[in-house]
């Protein structure tokens, strides 16, 4: 499998971050829906703690990510695809770009409006990016839990897309976005007459 993307497929940095970054955003939305729920404890100081040093993680990914894809470029649609399936294609991961951001910022601004601490992974601080400032925190905290549940709509819609085309259109979409299987060998060439 080749690092950088190319015509055809993506490569295996921008595979590697597209299925790691889902799954960390899955544990980051069960870890943060479960977290505002817990009682005041311990417990609950290290959830928030552990959902903040993640969701800093994720950010500083999905910077990686959205630098690799300037740098390393996007195969061609598949062909076939029509201009607005491709428009449409363009518009959700711009989209899911602009969340991808926002979500982790807005958690930041959040934190940082309430007048709380930020440590990335007990390692070390991080700055607050605003005063405290009870209305910025609650817009703050809007952004984040409304900019969540449009993220979740948006996967929906981007990975059905990604199904329809593998099971109904039958094409490469989702194939050149997995890593690519070997190609099992052909049948054992008989020289005529048995072994040489
Ligand atoms: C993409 C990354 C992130 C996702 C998907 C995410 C998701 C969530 C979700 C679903 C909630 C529950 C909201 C609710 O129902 O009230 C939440 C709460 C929270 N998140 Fe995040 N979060 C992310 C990153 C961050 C970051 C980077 C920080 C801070 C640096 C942060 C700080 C918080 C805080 C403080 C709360 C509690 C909000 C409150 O008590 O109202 N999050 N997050
Ligand atoms: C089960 C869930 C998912 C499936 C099946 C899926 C599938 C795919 C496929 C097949 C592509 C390649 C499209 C093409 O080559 O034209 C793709 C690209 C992309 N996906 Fe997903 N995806 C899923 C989840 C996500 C999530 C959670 C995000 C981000 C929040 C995301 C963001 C993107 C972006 C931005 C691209 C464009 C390529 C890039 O910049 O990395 N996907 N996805």
């Amino acid at each position: 499998m080749t690092l950088r993307n190319t015509g055809h497929r993506w490569g295996w940095v921008s595979q590697l971050l597209h299925w790691l970054i889902l799954a960390m955003l899955a544990w980051l939305g069960w870890r943060g829906l479960t977290m505002v729920d817990m009682d005041p404890s311990p417990a609950m100081i290290e959830a928030y703690a552990l959902h903040k040093s993640v969701g800093l993680t994720l950010l500083a990914l999905v910077a990686l990510r959205l630098a690799w894809r300037l740098f390393a470029g996007s195969p061609r649609p598949v062909p076939g695809t029509p201009t607005w399936q491709k428009r449409m294609a363009d518009l959700t991961h711009a989209a899911l770009y602009v969340l991808m951001f926002a979500i982790p910022l807005s958690g930041w601004l959040f934190n940082s409006a309430s007048g709380y601490p930020l440590q990335w992974f007990k390692l070390f601080n991080l700055p607050a990016i605003a005063g405290s400032s009870e209305a910025l925190a609650d817009l703050a905290s809007q952004v984040h839990v409304v900019g969540f549940w449009l993220l979740v709509l948006l996967v929906a819609a981007h990975a059905g897309a990604a199904l329809y085309h593998h099971f109904v259109q039958r094409d490469d979409t989702l194939r050149r976005m997995l890593p690519q299987r070997r190609r099992a060998p052909g049948p054992i060439q008989q020289t005529p007459g048995g072994m040489a």
